[in-house]
């Protein structure tokens, strides 16, 4: 049995495409759905699905021993979903090469800290951009930096809003994340 482990901060749309991508799967499990918020929709995804979740403060997310709490679900892949704080790096070392993220845009361009989400797309509008995409990569020590390992790109309108968007976005995303996952946990 191989198993996930989720971080999440939002709605959790990605987490829960996930999670249906794998249900027919026996050899993959989500083990845990962390979270930073405790009022996150993907803590309710997390229990629909009987999932355990942990729900954790900033203090906690930073002790040396949450890396220890993790090992303890022995993870082949750490799955950032839409999380918004900066791995610490006693996490990224203990899983050197098993942290990966999604990001709603193509990478290097609109990463970095406050870029997330909704603040993308209003970015990429803003600057009048005829593409953007997704991109999923490893986590290092510093903000959407990690190696790449896919994107995919789609068409921004001069009628786009952020919402609109953000739409286009989530289909990549829920298209492309499982899949990525799958690979990766194949080539193991
Ligand atoms: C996703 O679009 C993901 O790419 C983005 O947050 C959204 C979460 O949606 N992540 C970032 O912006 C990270 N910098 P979801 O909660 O519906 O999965």
């Amino acid at each position: 049995m191989q198993s996930l482990i989720i971080f999440a901060s939002g709605r959790g749309s990605n987490a829960q495409a996930i999670i249906d991508y794998f249900n027919n799967d026996s050899g993959v499990e989500v083990a845990l759905i962390v979270s930073n918020k405790k009022d996150a929709g993907v803590l309710q995804i997390a229990a629909d699905n009987n999932i355990p979740s942990l729900v954790v403060d900033k203090q906690s997310f930073n002790n040396s021993s949450f890396a220890d709490t993790l090992k303890g679900y022995t993870p082949s892949l750490i799955v950032l979903a839409g999380f918004l704080w900066k791995v610490p790096d006693a996490v990224v070392k203990a899983f050197s090469g098993k942290i990966i993220n999604i990001h709603p845009a193509l990478l290097p361009s609109y990463g970095g800290k406050g870029m997330y989400g909704h603040h993308v797309h209003e970015a990429v509008i803003a600057a009048k951009e005829q593409e953007s995409g997704i991109t999923i990569h490893y986590v290092d020590e510093v903000y959407d930096n990690g190696g790449i390992i896919l994107q995919a790109r789609c068409t921004v309108s001069a009628e786009d809003s952020p919402d609109s968007l953000a739409q286009r976005i989530h289909k990549l995303e829920h298209f492309f994340f499982p899949r990525t996952i799958e690979y990766m946990l194949e080539s193991k």
